[in-house]
């Protein structure tokens, strides 16, 4: 018997999780907030969204106040969240949206947009425009893998699965209701189907599935192991002034965390620096003095900081690349990324000297 969209509808109607940017049973969804909250939960989690997503919409209720945000206040807001292309893409995106007066309403209008592809484009037109698509995120994924017992690790099997995914799409049932049979395969995949110990018993699936049949559902879908991340190591200097104001700078527009906030540092390389060569690339002349150490993962390495914290009288103007101060009391509202509160938060922890 092949899996039923009735049945995963079915426990859809009485399990779905009450999230924010969802419509109520009957209701249509905003696209501004189906598209939004689906930028924000690619590779992030719903529990590290929420307050995010409530704090955009309190700012940018519209997607037209979005478009007319400035982009540091968009930066800013986003700040904490990783991925900061994503953010620039949303202001982009945003903007073509309030230029064109709302959201396209196929997958083909979504797909030109910035920043949504091939896994937003379908979500969005299923979600908000009931068109019957299936996206395929990594919850989609271990829910194909393990109803039709694929042994084919992960990345090579993603194509057959999405296959999958789509042929459970093209049920009747779940053509009636897209936006249901997509958020009920979420909401599945992170309530029951869960990657380590999937709950089958409690199930919708749990007759259709093959894999429980063969015994083998926590250990699906397979992966082929990922090459072990390298390491770089870099060094921050924390200054502050007899004012308390901090010596921050923005970082280039393009690449890693591109235009945002960060202290002075050394270049990240593969080698850890020694503290002659760090100071060589101090910002200005002090007493500097270690403050500690931190560690940050990013997709393609990992990095460990060292800081180093200094208190001077006066930072004169010009001091570092794009340096600007900043009053530590207002730092909350700069666009600082994880490792810069991190790093910001020892060296704060060790002043003052
Ligand atoms: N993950 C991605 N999109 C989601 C949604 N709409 N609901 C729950 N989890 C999700």
């Amino acid at each position: 018997m092949p899996p039923e969209a009735r049945d995963l509808l079915h426990w859809y109607d009485r399990h779905r999780r009450i999230l924010p940017w969802r419509a109520a049973p009957g209701e249509t969804a905003d696209p501004y907030h189906v598209w939004l909250s689906e930028i924000m939960l690619q590779q992030t989690t719903v529990a590290a969204v929420l307050s995010y997503y409530r704090r955009f919409l309190e700012l940018f209720p519209t997607v037209e106040a979005l478009a007319a945000a400035p982009e540091e206040r968009v930066m800013q807001a986003w700040a904490g969240l990783g991925y900061y292309a994503r953010a620039r893409n949303l202001h982009a995106c945003a903007k073509a949206v309030a230029a064109r007066g709302g959201f396209p309403d196929t997958i083909e209008g979504l797909r030109t947009l910035p920043g949504i592809g091939g896994y937003t484009a379908p979500a969005i037109a299923a979600i908000a425009f009931g068109v019957p698509a299936v996206p395929v995120d990594g919850n989609v994924e271990r829910v194909a893998a393990r109803l039709f017992a694929v042994e084919t690790p992960l990345p090579a099997a993603r194509k057959a699965l999405g296959v999958a995914a789509a042929t459970l799409g093209q049920d009747p049932d779940a053509r009636a209701r897209p936006s249901d049979f997509a958020q009920g395969l979420f909401d599945l995949g992170a309530t029951i189907c869960t990657p380590r110990r999937p709950a089958c018993a409690l199930c919708p699936w749990r007759d259709p599935c093959r894999a429980r049949a063969l015994g083998i559902a926590a250990d699906l879908p397979r992966k082929t192991p990922k090459p072990v991340r390298p390491e770089r190591h870099g060094v921050m200097f924390h200054v502050t002034d007899r004012d308390g104001a901090v010596l921050l700078q923005r970082r280039p527009p393009e690449g890693l965390l591109g235009g945002m906030t960060e202290l002075p540092g050394t270049p990240w390389r593969e080698t850890p620096w020694t503290q002659a060569e760090a100071m060589a690339l101090a910002p200005l002349v002090a007493d500097w003095r270690q403050a500690g150490t931190v560690r940050h993962v990013f997709t393609h390495f990992a990095l460990t900081v060292e800081v180093w914290r200094a208190r001077v009288p006066r930072i004169p103007p010009g001091t570092g690349t794009r340096g600007f101060l900043r009053a530590a009391d207002t730092l909350a509202d700069e666009a600082l990324p994880t490792l810069m509160r991190k790093a910001l938060r020892v060296a704060e922890a060790k002043h003052p000297l």
